[in-house]
């Protein structure tokens, strides 16, 4: 079930626990989206595969130009993150190549560590499409999307998740961590997990203010 009750102001764009997202959530939209927030820091407690599945077919809804849908996602549970351990881990050695025996070793267990801060990491990539019309931004919008929907759809079941990147994330090591193509990038780690923290309410600028209408 839903965290976040059954019936949100806006009723009629209400997710009416249809076929797509099972027993997900029975939330609206602007409700899921107005109350998501970061969560960084989740309990261990395994995700069921099932609820992970559901999350990933609901992003794979979101919009791309032509339809081209350019988004891969690479699931890391239990010793599967080591994987990105190994990214961090790499990444981190290739920033400092000075570092040797047990500083490099301590190095590299440390950065590993980092991948173990959920249950659950998602790496989110943008895979462009050979399709002729896609146009490079596009694709990385897309993608982007993919992870939004996937955000809102881990808030409506009730788990914490938040979108990570950094200077590793951009990072040649990483990519080839992952085994990707030249053509792919990553465009978020997605840690997700049941929540061990109340967010804070991170200040937002009224739309007002980001705002220009043209009437005539
Ligand atoms: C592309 C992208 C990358 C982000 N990378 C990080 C990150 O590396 N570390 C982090 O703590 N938060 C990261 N965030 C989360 C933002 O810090 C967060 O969305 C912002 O502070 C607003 O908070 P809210 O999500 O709770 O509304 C990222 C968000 C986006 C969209």
């Amino acid at each position: 079930m839903s965290n976040l009750g059954q019936n949100g102001a806006a009723g009629a764009a209400a997710l009416s626990g249809a076929a797509s997202i099972g027993k997900a959530a029975s939330v609206s939209v602007m409700e899921a989206i107005r109350t998501r927030r970061s969560i960084g820091r989740v309990k261990p407690d395994p995700v069921d595969k099932a609820v992970i599945e559901q999350l990933l077919e609901v992003a794979a809804w979101a919009p791309s130009h032509h339809n081209t849908q350019p988004w891969k996602f690479i699931v890391m549970t239990g010793e599967g993150r080591n994987r990105l351990g190994e990214g961090y881990a790499n990444v981190a050695v290739a920033l400092e190549p000075g570092l040797e025996g047990e500083q490099l070793e301590e190095r590299r267990r440390k950065e590993r560590t980092k991948a173990f801060r959920a249950p659950v990491v998602i790496a989110a990539v943008c895979s462009p499409s050979d399709d002729p019309r896609a146009v490079p931004a596009e694709e990385l919008a897309a993608a982007q999307a993919a992870v939004q929907n996937l955000l809102l759809a881990a808030h409506a079941h009730g788990l914490g998740a938040i979108w990570r990147s950094g200077e590793p994330m951009f990072h040649p090591r990483m990519k080839e961590t992952f085994g990707l193509r030249a053509d792919e990038d990553i465009v978020g780690f997605i840690y997700l997990g049941y929540p061990d923290m109340t967010p804070p309410e991170p200040r937002r600028v009224p739309a007002a203010e980001k705002t220009v209408w043209l009437t005539e």
